[in-house]
């Protein structure tokens, strides 16, 4: 089953709360957040305090993108404010099994994100820990870019080794996802599509949710 992960990184923040609940009631059950420290990537967002005000208005699963240098020291906040998943960037620390085990010690599934550029070869040791890899298919820091095919082979690879190995580790995508691009991305094998500004840029976030939800399971249901 195929699902739409929309970040509210595009949306209307003067008016959260009432996005939240728009894409909430489309069927969306998973919600992107993208923290970002300005270092990392050259964007600033939000943080903890943000998570845990959405928590008290929304039942879905919060899935919280770190894009920050030195993810550890904010684990434990993530986990108290309410998330339920995080992901960290392989690129943005020297120690990512000890990141993946704050991560499952604090109670929530963890992530690895990894940048267009960067290979599948550094997950070999830790893939057996993670319970998602994100591919990203934007250079991480905004939202509204255009979809960069070159990850295609790399989203590819990935879903037949994970097949290949029995495992459950689910793939998500991450930028430039849209109507034309959902059927690229779940043909090559992804789990989990984000999708910001085809979400929250479109007049009606909750008929662009169905939208996207059914393209993906048109993919599906052809294969
Ligand atoms: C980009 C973020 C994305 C972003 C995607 O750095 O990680 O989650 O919101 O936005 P779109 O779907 O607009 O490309
Ligand atoms: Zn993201």
């Amino acid at each position: 089953m195929i699902q739409i992960a929309p970040s509210i990184l595009s949306a209307d923040f003067s008016r959260l709360g009432e996005q939240v609940r728009l894409v909430e009631d489309a069927g969306a059950e998973i919600l992107h957040i993208d923290v970002m420290d300005g270092h990392f990537v050259p964007n600033l967002t939000f943080g903890p305090a943000l998570v845990k005000s959405l928590r008290a208005h929304s039942r879905m699963r919060f899935d919280v993108h770190l894009m920050i240098e030195a993810p550890e020291l904010f684990i434990a906040d993530f986990a108290a404010a309410g998330a339920e998943h995080v992901t960290f960037h392989l690129e943005a620390t020297d120690h990512a099994h000890r990141v993946i085990q704050l991560i499952k010690e604090q109670g929530m599934t963890a992530g690895i994100a990894l940048n267009p550029a960067t290979p599948l070869d550094g997950l070999k040791y830790i893939l057996q820990d993670l319970d998602m890899v994100l591919l990203m298919t934007v250079n991480p820091g905004f939202g509204g870019q255009k979809f960069i095919t070159n990850v295609i082979p790399k989203i590819q690879v990935l879903h037949r080794h994970l097949q290949q190995t029995g495992s459950s580790c689910l793939i998500e995508v991450d930028g430039g996802i849209n109507l034309e691009t959902v059927p690229v991305a779940v043909n090559a094998g992804a789990d989990i599509l984000v999708a910001g500004a085809a979400v929250f840029s479109h007049p009606d976030p909750h008929q662009a949710v169905e939208k996207l939800r059914q393209a993906a399971h048109s993919m599906i249901n052809e294969s």
